[in-house]
């Protein structure tokens, strides 16, 4: 049998590496769009559909999501990988994060904040619950619409079409390759 070896606490959250990534649209007073790159985000409960992102309040974003009670989750693609990357690394407090990543809002249907054209699928959310834990906070969000790009999407997304971000660490990401059937 294989050893177990402890790890340092401070590393242990690779353990739940690679991590699904997502642009997370907001909207402040002033009416400014904003976009967080988001590697916490899961869904909350089916019925009614709800999911969270979890944000350090040290973000620019988590004051633009109270401010307003609203977000929306846009699923990007390994195609653009390099955008995903700069709205991670920079903040909408001092830029206009669209023009930096040259990433193009179009409107929701229900919500203030854009979505963002160049990924292929959108959570439209209302803030209905946030929950401080450690050093972030998870705000959860009730979806009031979803759209996708035609033909990426039926119960999950067409993986021969969509190759999604999946982050590793440090400024590192993956994707998915062939789907691996296990035999019982
Ligand atoms: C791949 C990646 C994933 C990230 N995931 C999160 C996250 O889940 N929560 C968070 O608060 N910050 C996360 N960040 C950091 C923010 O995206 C980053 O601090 C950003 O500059 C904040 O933008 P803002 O100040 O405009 O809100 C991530 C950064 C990268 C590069």
């Amino acid at each position: 049998m294989v050893e177990k070896v402890d790890v340092e606490l401070s590393r242990c959250r690779g353990f739940l590496y690679p991590r699904n990534t997502v642009l997370v649209t907001c909207v402040g007073k002033d009416g400014k769009p904003n976009i967080i790159t988001c590697e916490d985000s899961m869904p909350t409960s089916y019925q009614p559909p709800m999911v969270a992102v979890c944000i350090s309040s040290k973000r620019y974003s988590y004051r633009l999501i109270i401010e307003s009670g609203e977000f929306v989750i846009n699923i990007p693609t390994i195609d653009i990988v390099k955008e995903v990357l700069t709205c991670g690394r920079t903040s909408g407090q001092d830029i206009d994060k669209f023009k930096m990543a040259r990433l193009t809002p179009i409107p929701a249907q229900l919500v203030r904040a854009p979505l963002i054209k160049e990924c292929i699928a959108h959570l439209e959310c209302k803030l209905s619950q946030q929950l401080e834990t450690g050093d972030h906070t998870i705000f959860v969000g009730n979806v009031i619409k979803a759209s996708a790009d035609q033909g990426v999407f039926t119960e999950v997304f067409d993986l021969k079409k969509v190759k999604p971000v999946l982050h590793i660490g440090g400024d590192t990401f993956t994707t998915t390759t062939k789907t691996i059937v296990p035999k019982i």
